[in-house]
């Protein structure tokens, strides 16, 4: 049984034409379903829907033997479990976007650099965040959350935020621009590495067809 670890949302979404490459069919459409196991036309082969967070570590404890998940999920969940084991093979070059910090649109963000003030920043992103402003010599005071980050600087939580930015709707609606760009970010494949030894014959053809396909997409 080859078991695939996807969250629901985007990656759901733009991984389907990756796998269908391979000849996959998910028999079901998590949107419409509670099920958290899904079959596919292949009976050997399943989809199991987990938080975008957890995909990580499904793979590298083998719940999963492959997984896909944003590439600030991996850095996050490599700075906290340096031990899980992860085999990282492609870039899938889908559900692409860009970890920014934004700020009020009438906060001056660059004088408060100049001056070296201590600024407040929100973020579900921790160690991304932390290495970037250790990166610019900057002290800050980090606020860890869940979600909703635009709204801590709207209520005086937060002088900035450090959040994915795709469309950059969210931002404007809420009054926010980027002002530092930390790094692109896409989809990755993370692969189990015993189940790759051990799967190679079933996993391998997978894996070069959902390469084949986000080579062919990007
Ligand atoms: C992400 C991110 C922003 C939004 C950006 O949140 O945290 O809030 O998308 O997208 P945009 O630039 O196209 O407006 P998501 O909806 O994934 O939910 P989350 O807060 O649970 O991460």
């Amino acid at each position: 049984m080859i078991t695939l670890a996807l969250s629901k949302g985007r990656i759901f979404e733009e991984t389907l034409p990756l796998i269908q490459a391979a000849g996959i069919e998910v028999s079901e459409d998590p949107e419409r379903s509670r099920k958290l196991i899904l079959g596919t036309n292949m009976p050997d082969v399943r989809v199991v829907l987990v938080r975008a967070t957890d995909v990580p570590t499904y793979v590298a404890q083998g719940g999963a033997d492959l997984g896909v998940c944003g590439l600030d999920t991996l850095i996050e969940h490599q700075a906290e479990s340096a031990s899980d084991d992860l085999f990282q093979p492609i870039d899938l070059d889908i559900a692409k976007c860009r970890m920014s910090v934004a700020v009020p649109a009438d906060f001056d963000y660059a004088q408060a650099v100049r001056r070296g003030a201590r600024l407040k920043v929100a973020t579900k992103y921790t160690h991304m965040a932390r290495a970037f402003f250790a990166t610019k010599g900057m002290h800050v005071d980090l606020i860890k959350l869940y979600g909703s980050m635009e709204l801590a600087p709207l209520i005086g939580l937060a002088d900035a935020i450090v959040d994915l930015v795709s469309t950059g709707n969210t931002l404007k609606a809420n009054r926010l621009v980027e002002v530092e760009h930390i790094m692109d970010i896409s989809a990755r494949l993370v692969v189990n590495p015993a189940s790759l030894k051990l799967k190679c014959a079933r996993l391998q053809p997978l894996l070069d067809a959902m390469a084949a396909k986000a080579g062919a997409i990007a």
